[in-house]
Parts: structure tokens; C-alpha cells; sequence
């Protein structure tokens, strides 16, 4: 993936001090471990000691004022790729498994600090036992932040790569969405994570999917966020290095679009960029 790198603990530290320098306020962290580490559960996952905990201590320790926000799920830390454990025939992933793990996972990234965390794996049920597990442990006002509406989509395909998480084989799509599939399935998506207990609901793709943005914000009343995802980002970027496109302005546009759709948040790996792009 063009521009974006993995860091160390250390360098990660140093890395978000200088953006709470430079006015960032908040931060999502992916882990990504060794290969040989791998199981077929995503058994480091569950790792207090992990390279996402230990991130959030270290942020914690170093006393800078941002907000750390986790992805939580199991495709970087299982063996197959994919983000749970998987049914006896390795057709799918174990729904009701997966989520009593994701609880773990997650009471874990709040124990090291974590202040809103992100499931992204589309399991059934997911947010309702978050915010149970969650509360029952005395995290609170630990914000769940659900990646509701996320289609089976090509544009992952640069993340998977940078985070060594794509499927050894078959696909996502007995979790994640259609992109073919009407508005109605989103909005059931998006109301029924609201019910449970999100915080805020999440859509990814971003660009390919504004209509579902737009239709997403004027069905909930939490913070809709979108997420501007590698795929999307790859692709300016290839063009702009190409001198093909003209990376500020197409940046500008595409996140510009996003927001216009309705979106209240939008995660980007332009964020760096765009803070320079805009006026103060
Ligand atoms: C993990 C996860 C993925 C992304 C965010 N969390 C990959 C996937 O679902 O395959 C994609 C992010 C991006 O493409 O920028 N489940
Ligand atoms: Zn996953």
C-alpha cells in the first residue's frame, strides 16, 4: 500500500505524538503480528500483552492527549485470514464463537486504555454483547464505534496486504454485505447496531457508496462515519504518481463528496494531507 507503513510500538509512540502536536485527537490502531504467531482461532488476539495493548499503554504513558480507537477483530491474528473461527467445513466463520472472543478482545483493548472500539468483522449480534460484556466489566464510557454497513469489497484488497490479513481461501461474503443488495438491507444494518447500543455507525466503502451514506444519516440519530478505505486511497495515489491526476485536488474532491453525503466523521489515511489542504 502506497505511503502507508507498519511501525513498531516505539515508533508508532513517536509517530502520534508528533500528529497530537500538530492537533490530531484521535488515533485507529491495527495489529499486525508474525505469521508463524498465527492460529487457526487468532489466538494472540486475545493477548493482553499484544502489540495493540501495548500500544495503548505506551500512548497512555507518554501522556499524549489522544483518543485510541481499536479495530477489533480476528482476520490479522488467525491463520486462514479470516475474521473468526471457522465452521467444521471452512465454509464460514463461527458467528456466536467469533463474538463471545470479540468480547474478550475488546474488554482487553479497554483494560490497556482504549477509549472507542471498533468491531469490523459483521457478526450478528456483535454490539448487543459488546456493550453487555463491556458494561458488566465496568467499561462504561467505553464507546462502541459498530462498522455497520461494510460491503464485501475489492478496495480492501491494499489493506489486506499491508496488514497481512487476506483469506487463505474463499472469500468475506458470508459476513460482509452485497454491494448489489438495496438501501433497506443498510438501514436495517445501520438501526438494528443503533438498537444495541452503537455509539456510532459505520459505513465502508465510502466513495462507490454515498447514496447509502445519504440515506444512512437520515434514518439514525447517532454520528454516521465513513470510512475512506485503502482501495479508495490506492487508487488516487496511483494516479497522482503517475502525474495522471492531480492529488490535491482529487483528494480534496473525494473527501469533500464524502462529507456532502451526510457522513458527521470520515477516517482516511489522507487525514495528514488534508489538514495541510484545508485553511486553519
Ligand atoms: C478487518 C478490516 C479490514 C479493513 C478494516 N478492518 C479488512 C477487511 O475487512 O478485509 C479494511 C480497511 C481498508 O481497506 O482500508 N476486518
Ligand atoms: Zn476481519
Amino acid at each position: 500500500m502506497p505511503g502507508v507503513y507498519q511501525m513498531s510500538v516505539d515508533v508508532a509512540t513517536q509517530y502520534l505524538y508528533e500528529r497530537s502536536q500538530q492537533g490530531f485527537k484521535s488515533y485507529l490502531v491495527f495489529g499486525v503480528i508474525d505469521r508463524e504467531k498465527k492460529d487457526s482461532l487468532g489466538s494472540p488476539a486475545l493477548d493482553p500483552d499484544n502489540v495493540v495493548c501495548r500500544l495503548l499503554r505506551s500512548v497512555i504513558e507518554a501522556k499524549i492527549p489522544m483518543v485510541g480507537i481499536t479495530d477489533l477483530c480476528f482476520c490479522e491474528y488467525t491463520s486462514h485470514g479470516h475474521c473468526g473461527p471457522l465452521t467444521a467445513d471452512g465454509s464460514t466463520v463461527k458467528n456466536d464463537e467469533t463474538v463471545e472472543r470479540l468480547v474478550k478482545q475488546a474488554i482487553n483493548h479497554a483494560q490497556a486504555g482504549a477509549g472507542v472500539i471498533a468491531p469490523s468483522g459483521m457478526m450478528d449480534g456483535t454490539i448487543g454483547a459488546l456493550r453487555k460484556g463491556l458494561d458488566a466489566a465496568g467499561f462504561i464510557d467505553t464507546a462502541i464505534l459498530a462498522y455497520s454497513v461494510k460491503y464485501a469489497s475489492a478496495f480492501y484488497g491494499p489493506f489486506r496486504d499491508a496488514a497481512d490479513s487476506a483469506p487463505s481461501h474463499g472469500d468475506r461474503k458470508s459476513y460482509q454485505m452485497d454491494p448489489a443488495r438495496g438501501l433497506s438491507e443498510a438501514l436495517l444494518e445501520a438501526e438494528l447496531d443503533v438498537q444495541q447500543g452503537a455509539d456510532m455507525v459505520m459505513l465502508k466503502p465510502a466513495g462507490p457508496y454515498l447514496d447509502v451514506i445519504s440515506a444512512v444519516r437520515s434514518r439514525v440519530n447517532v454520528p454516521v462515519v465513513a470510512y475512506q478505505v485503502s482501495g479508495e486511497y490506492s487508487m488516487i495515489e496511483a494516479a497522482a504518481r503517475n502525474g495522471w491526476i492531480d492529488r490535491d485536488r482529487a483528494v480534496l474532491e473525494s473527501l469533500t463528496a464524502i462529507k456532502r453525503a451526510g457522513a458527521d466523521l470520515i477516517i482516511s489515511y489522507y487525514a495528514e494531507l488534508l489538514s495541510k489542504l484545508l485553511p486553519n
